[in-house]
């Protein structure tokens, strides 16, 4: 039995329709009915059947037809306020008018035409009302494109610029699916302006940056600020007695609870977690997320079937928001560039963090290299940040927590650029242009369009200039980016690095696949259309990534390598500051540390033993033989003496110590004359246990008996020392497993900074060293960089 349309009796009491809403009994359901969330609904649905009513359905008009021509040609019926036209195909419109007697004026009339073709019109369909058109956005969870079919449509094409077209064509969100967002916006809007006077709740990211694709999630900010000023409005009416609460500020109001001007961001995360969950049909998984960087709300909707985030004030990201819009609208090459790179991205897991966190590029950032790159190229296609806002007017001047975000409103403020190459060879060149870039000893600034040495970045915190005015105080605590193997900072916000959280194996996983992807461009290949039906362009470069394979895309083994970023922020003050003031010698002073640290890795932590380096004997290896090599007793924990009686642990001695080689205290001794070239070094060793494997459970006991704070793998030297020894405590007769070669080298030009690791495996019959390398790929980075923490 049905009480009305809404309401439905259940065999658990009664469900209302309208709200998706389960109450046990009549008391319950008649507070449900009187309350606010179904109040509003049916204010909403009454709005909304009022728009149905003064609206107008029309198809027959030409593809190219404007808007402004449909509402020159509909106006003569009555004010028309909206016109809503079907972009992708142009085959019909909807024009709603101001009122709905317009509408009968239109459909009264017999005939209507537009430009020699005859329209046909009809009313708009009434649907139930519902948030938003559940088969739209059902219907693209459930068909996602498939790989398959993109393959299949890429190659009909002609060219890799249809192709990239054809990307934008397959992914970017649909009129419906906007719609359905603009539509939960709006309600959510509503609902939250009941408890949150004038708040506003603006969507930013993908949902309206031009680059969504389907089902990306929604990513929205509260605006609180005229809230604010509302309250405290409120609070001095209610001090001088004027105008008590005749508006919605009862006393049980939130606002009346809650003072934002001191409000933390716990209480209004929470605020915002009751709103979501109790009072916004369809919502649910309401979750809040303090441990980020931006305290967040995540929540899902049902109807619509996507996720969606609530952070609060962020009006840094709304403004970056409009930067990416601006870039897209500037040319017409951006879009088709972004959605082909982040779909490459995605391919090759390199974009796309399954919960937000975690180690691989965001979209965003992805975005910006696409932006800087584009500022790059010869002519630029896109303008620098800086000489945007040289472009805007007054008007547009914009400040956000103290960072300058001036930049024209609308692309016709920028001149068009004078670069005239194509898609197909733009990606080619993204490619070239990453590939060769030195991410680890630069900074990608889109403010200036190049990249900054990463030397200009690593004075210590004081010396840092200061935030700009106005700045919060988070900003003034961060006073500068955190730097890692890749450094993009935010155009904004000058002390945010985008790519903050990216790992060192993310970043020699980029460098790979823009060489790889670089190699595979310059192939016909990519270049023509297939005469034999073979795939080819976009194609083969979407080829998705095969998970663990040491093999590259045209089957040549990849070497076994780890490179090791220079990063200032893990090294102690003193040594920063004497990078700092060395000038270009920084490197090979940094190197030095590293070896050092490197060599305590290998001997302290994972208790490898020294090696013979394979064809020559003891005696040679300690006279010279070992050419170019010095002992190294410059290492950490007590294994200095070591290196003098083993054939292991040899490496070169860095510049800085060059000088002083000879040491007359014997803490070094010159075996080769080359000693004067710092930039390289080898170590021999042995490994007679199985340290990596379970590394893991091995700790976790450990550190249930002891009273140690416990450290991620790799934090902690003497816990880790501890866990290996645990593991060879264990074996009784050890024997060698493997044995193999380091060699280590300081790489880049310039300010470039990395060491890269290169293992040879010297004697490996059983073939653990595989599995070695690969548990070293994650550990050696981060231990290495404990350790180097440690160094004086
Ligand atoms: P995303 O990386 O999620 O980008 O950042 P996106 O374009 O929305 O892509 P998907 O489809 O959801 O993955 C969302 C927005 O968050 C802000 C930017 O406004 C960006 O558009 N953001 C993100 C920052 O301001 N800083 C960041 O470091 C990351």
């Amino acid at each position: 039995m049905e009480t009305n349309e809404d309401i439905k009796t259940t065999p658990r009491g009664f469900y209302c329709r309208l709200c998706s809403v389960h109450t046990p009994n009549q008391v319950s359901l008649e507070a449900h009915v009187k309350g606010k969330r179904h109040q509003h609904l049916c204010r909403l649905r009454t709005k909304r059947s009022a728009q149905v009513e003064s609206s107008i359905f029309v198809s027959g008009f030409k593809p190219a037809t404007s808007r402004t021509e449909l509402s020159e040609y509909f106006e003569q019926f009555g004010p028309v306020s909206e016109i809503i036209v079907d972009k992708d195909k142009g085959k019909y419109a909807i024009i709603e008018f101001s009122e709905a007697k317009s509408t009968q004026a239109v459909l009264a009339q017999l005939e209507h035409r537009m430009q020699g073709l005859k329209l046909r019109v009809k009313p708009r369909e009434k649907k139930e009302f519902r948030l938003a058109s559940k088969t739209s956005a059902a219907d693209a969870q459930k068909n996602p494109i498939s790989l398959e079919k993109l393959n299949y449509d890429l190659c009909q094409t002609a060219s890799v610029n249809e192709q990239m077209q054809k990307v934008v064509e397959s992914f970017q969100l649909s009129e419906s699916d906007r719609n359905g967002r603009e539509l939960l916006v709006e309600l959510m809007e509503e609902v939250f302006t009941e408890f949150l006077p004038d708040c506003q709740i603006i969507p930013f990211g993908s949902s309206v940056n031009t680059f969504g694709v389907q089902s990306c999630d929604l990513d929205l900010v509260l605006d609180l600020e005229h809230t604010k000023a509302f309250q405290s409005q409120a609070m001095k009416s209610e001090q001088t007695g004027e105008n008590q609460s005749e508006d919605g500020q009862s006393e049980d109001s939130i606002l009346s609870e809650l003072d934002l001007a001191t409000a933390t961001p716990a209480e209004l995360l929470d605020l915002v977690t009751a709103i979501l969950r109790k009072c916004v049909p369809g919502v649910h998984r309401v979750q809040s997320l303090r441990t980020v960087r931006l305290p967040v709300v995540k929540f899902s909707h049902r109807d619509l079937k996507l996720q969606g985030d609530i952070t609060i004030n962020n009006r840094l990201a709304v403004r970056n928001t409009r930067f990416l819009q601006l870039c897209s609208g500037l040319d017409s090459r951006v879009r088709p560039l972004v959605y082909t790179l982040r779909f490459w991205a995605k391919q090759k897991h390199l974009a796309g963090n399954p919960f937000g966190g975690g180690p691989l590029l965001n979209n965003y950032a992805l975005t910006l290299l696409v932006i800087f790159y584009l500022q790059n190229v010869n002519p630029p296609i896109l303008p620098t940040v800086e000489q945007l806002k040289d472009m805007a007017c007054e008007e547009e001047e914009c400040v956000i927590d103290g960072w300058d975000c001036t930049f024209p409103s609308q692309p016709l403020g920028v001149p068009p650029s004078k670069n005239t190459e194509d898609l197909c060879t733009l990606l080619h060149g993204f490619f070239t242009f990453y590939s060769k870039f030195d991410f680890p000893g630069s900074v990608v600034s889109l403010r200036e369009g190049r990249a900054l040495p990463i030397t200009d970045f690593l004075c210590k915190d004081e010396e840092k200039p200061d935030p700009p005015e106005g700045s919060d105080s988070k900003q003034k605590q961060a006073a500068g980016p955190k730097l890692g193997p890749v450094n993009i900072l935010d155009p904004f916000n000058l002390h945010h690095n985008v790519a903050g959280n990216l790992s060192e194996r993310t970043h020699r996983h980029l460098h790979r696949e823009c060489c790889e992807a670089e190699k595979y461009c310059r192939s016909l290949q990519y270049q023509r259309k297939s005469a034999k039906g073979k795939s080819w362009g976009l194609v083969r470069l979407f080829a998705p990534r095969v998970e663990g394979g040491t093999r590259s895309q045209d089957g040549t083994e990849r070497s076994l390598q780890i490179s090791i970023p220079f990063r200032a922020s893990v090294l102690p003050e003193s040594l920063r500051k004497k990078l700092s003031s060395s000038g270009n010698a920084f490197r090979v002073i940094w190197f030095g540390k590293l070896c050092t640290a490197i060599e305590a890795l290998f001997k302290d932590v994972l208790k490898c033993s020294p090696a013979e380096k394979p064809g020559s004997t003891l005696e040679q290896t300690q006279a010279g033989g070992g050419e170019e090599e010095v002992n190294n007793n410059d290492s950490l924990e007590g294994s200095s003496q070591q290196g003098a009686t083993h054939p292991g642990g040899k490496r070169r001695l860095p510049a800085e110590e060059g000088s002083s080689s000879t040491s007359s205290q014997g803490k070094r001794r010159r075996l080769d004359p080359s000693a004067g070239r710092p930039e390289k070094a080898c170590w021999f060793w042995a490994q007679r246990h199985m340290v990596w494997a379970g590394r893991r459970k091995v700790r976790r006991d450990l550190l249930k008996t002891s009273d140690e704070a416990s450290a991620p793998e790799g934090g902690c030297s003497s816990i880790e020392s501890r866990v290996t020894q645990c593991i060879i405590e264990k074996v009784a007769d050890p024997k060698d497993l493997v044995e193999f070669r380091v060699d280590a080298e300081v790489l880049g030009g310039g300010e470039s900074t990395k060491a890269v690791l290169k293992f040879t495996p010297t004697n490996d019959l059983a073939g653990y060293f595989q599995d070695f390398f690969h548990f070293l790929e994650s550990f050696l980075p981060k231990m290495v960089e404990t350790l180097l923490a440690k160094l004086e």
